[in-house]
């Protein structure tokens, strides 16, 4: 589609108080910003995002994440204000989108109609019953005639409740001859690119309304906001799961971040949180369980497993309370109780209650490989760097500090010793 899209993101953010700018705050795992970014680009490959305070900062995380997304620095000090914004952007298309960069909650649909058509302004509009804060959009006899701000209205324009959602979708020609006619002769002494509405409907060109829905062009200001954005964003990311076939049991208390992803059936039962881009394959994951950045196959993890970064699980049970990271287990088990950092197990091994792999010695992190149907003893301590070769027992409470050989037994204990009678000498005999 031959479409461009702007998208203002120089503004300070100043109600979210915070030292992170405002659309780098994260909803379901994604900063706002990026949200908006994956809309766009969902109909457009000519992306300028309009940056001020922090532009380094945001630049650099976007650079990190997207390629072909151009910048544009907003000279401020001359030019505040939404239309300052517009000021010197050259887009490549007939018509150019303009969106808000906090407005994560944006779907591709609502773009799609807003800019569908040929007239010169397409722009959303939202009905409210509380209309303060937003610019009041003027009707009469069912044509537009103006946006005025909250704070340059009259008494009588404040109780309009039709306002201005901010999204636009302008020609060419708007942008070349308006942008650099507007000024700032305003209560707030900005540039405001809403006063194009005005400027087109004075020249006799078509201004058209498009009701959008409110949730999804709320902005978000403050970090209320952002909480009640992050419970629109996961009833749909779970809402859309739950139809394609993955079961969850109470879903509210569930938390799945939008980069995770799933296939076949699978199971996630109440208090789970899914963080990063993890994958989930044909696993049911059991209540209060943590997965990060992680790959889970044909397996079951917890009630209460906390699953770490860079693990993969390919038909492998994990039980309560084990704790995994950057490991890799296929066909193996682990029932409760454990630490398994830095490692790699094999087919058919079991890892007893309590085994903890030291992987680490207060320096640099070591790996631990584990063989085939290795059976590690409960309450084992495997320090690591160290392999343990295919068909191995473990004796439980062995330390074990070096490789074993296919085949062996390790047992590293204190002799128990039982004295007998030692009870009656050390309490005496009427206890
Ligand atoms: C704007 C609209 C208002 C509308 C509302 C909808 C104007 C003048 N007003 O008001 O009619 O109801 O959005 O949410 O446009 N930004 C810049 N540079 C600036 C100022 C802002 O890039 O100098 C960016 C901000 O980062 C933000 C967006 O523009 O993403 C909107 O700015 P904001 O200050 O929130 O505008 P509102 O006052 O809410
Ligand atoms: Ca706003």
């Amino acid at each position: 589609m031959a479409l461009s899209v702007v998208i203002l993101a120089a503004g300070q953010g100043t109600r979210m108080k915070s030292d992170t700018p405002k659309v780098l705050h994260e909803i379901s795992g994604k900063p706002m910003l990026f949200h908006a970014i994956d809309a766009a680009l969902q109909l457009s490959d000519d992306i300028t995002i309009v940056l001020y305070h922090k532009a380094d900062m945001i630049q650099k995380k976007i650079s990190n994440a997207y390629q072909n997304i151009k910048f544009h620095i907003q000279d401020v000090e001359n030019f505040p204000g939404t239309g300052g914004a517009m000021k010197g952007i050259k887009t490549l298309h007939e018509r150019t989108l303009i969106l808000n960069g906090d407005m994560p909650l944006v779907s591709k649909g609502s773009l799609e109609l807003l800019s569908k058509g040929n007239d010169d302004i397409n722009m959303s509009i939202i009905e409210l019953y509380d209309p303060s804060g937003y610019g009041r959009v003027l009707i009469d006899n069912d044509k537009i005639q103006k946006i005025v701000e909250q704070k340059d209205c009259t008494q009588k324009q404040l109780e309009v409740n039709s306002v201005n959602a901010g999204v636009y979708c302008v020609s060419k020609r708007v942008l070349d001859e308006y942008i650099p006619r507007l000024n700032n002769h305003n209560t707030q002494k900005e540039y405001y690119l809403t006063d194009i509405v005005e400027m087109a409907v004075a020249d006799n060109r078509v201004v058209s309304p498009i009701v959008v829905k409110e949730e999804e062009f709320k902005g978000v200001n403050s970090k209320l906001d952002l909480a009640e954005a992050e419970i629109i964003m996961q009833n749909r990311i779970k809402k859309e799961l739950m139809m394609s076939g993955i079961s969850m049991r109470f879903p509210s208390t569930i938390y799945i971040d939008s980069r995770a992803t799933f296939e076949g059936e699978c199971m996630l039962e109440n208090g789970v949180t899914v963080i990063g881009a993890c994958k989930i394959i044909k696993s049911h994951i059991k209540s209060h369980s943590v997965i990060e950045e992680s790959h889970i196959e044909n397996s079951s993890a917890g009630p209460f497993a906390r699953i770490r970064p860079r693990t993969k699980l390919i038909n492998t049970h994990i039980g309560n309370f084990v704790e995994l990271k950057n490991s890799t287990l296929y066909g193996a088990k682990a029932g409760h109780l454990s630490y398994i950092g830095d490692s790699d197990i094999a087919q058919g091994s079991n890892i007893g209650a309590g085994v903890i792999t030291c992987n680490y010695d207060g320096k640099a992190k070591y790996q631990t490989k584990i063989g085939k149907n290795v059976f590690v003893g409960s309450d084992s301590q495997l320090i690591a760097p160290v392999t343990i070769e295919d068909d191995v027992i473990i004796a439980a409470g062995s330390t074990v500090t070096k490789d074993i050989s296919k085949g062996s037994l390790a047992i590293s204990r204190a002799p128990m010793k039982s004295v007998s009678g030692f009870f009656y000498k050390f309490f005496g005999k009427g206890k």
